[in-house]
């Protein structure tokens, strides 16, 4: 995606949840290369980013090196997490963001409930990711039509999070189309 979109994201996100920098900590899962990390991360207390692809880790721990942002601010982890006490040091989080991945995703009915799990009670998971649209994007994912608004809330209530919603942002270039991206929240029983 263009880096227009991920600020266009990162402003959504912000829209959708309190941040502060004295004290939100957020997982963001499926981090890429960090840039919805980077963007929040003067809006966070303390951010952890994993993804399952090693390369995608390397390069963004280099640029956290580089800049030499402390650890404990911005801890990168290349996993490919279950929801079991024994990960990420059974540590929990005010916010778990997913951008971009959920059409990469073999379940998201699984992968939502792993992500919940990583919620403190009261937490919310954000999510944004493509509409349903009749054209494919052009990538060997199993998601490639998107989402319907139905598919999405029915992941989110099967993981068992409340006052579930779902909005539509504005339209994105992706994989060379334009398509409709939603930004979907629940929050983790308190
Ligand atoms: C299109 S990128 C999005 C990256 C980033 N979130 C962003 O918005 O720029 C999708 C990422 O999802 C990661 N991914 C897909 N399934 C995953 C899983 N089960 N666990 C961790 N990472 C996963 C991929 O390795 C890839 O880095």
């Amino acid at each position: 995606m263009a880096h227009s979109n991920h600020n266009h994201i990162i402003a959504a996100l912000q829209n959708a949840y309190p941040f502060d920098d004295k004290s939100t900590t957020l997982l963001d899962f499926a981090c890429g290369k960090g840039l919805i990390s980077r963007g929040l991360a003067p809006y966070c207390k303390r951010i952890v980013a994993v993804d399952r692809l090693q390369t995608s880790v390397d390069f963004f721990e280099e640029r956290v090196h580089n800049q030499g942002i402390p650890e404990d601010e911005l801890h990168v982890v290349c996993a490919e997490l279950q929801g079991h006490d024994s990960e990420l040091d059974g540590e929990k989080f005010d916010v778990v963001v997913c951008s971009a991945a959920y059409h990469h995703l073999e379940s998201i009915e699984a992968t939502t409930g792993v992500l919940a799990f990583f919620l403190k009670p009261g937490g919310y998971l954000l999510v944004v990711d493509f509409m349903t649209s009749d054209k494919a994007i052009p990538e060997d994912v199993p998601h490639r039509f998107g989402f319907s608004k139905d598919q999405i809330c029915a992941a989110f209530e099967g993981a068992g999070l409340i006052e579930v919603d779902f909005e539509q942002l504005s339209s994105a270039r992706f994989h060379g189309q334009t398509v409709d991206l939603f930004l979907a929240r629940g929050k983790k029983s308190s």
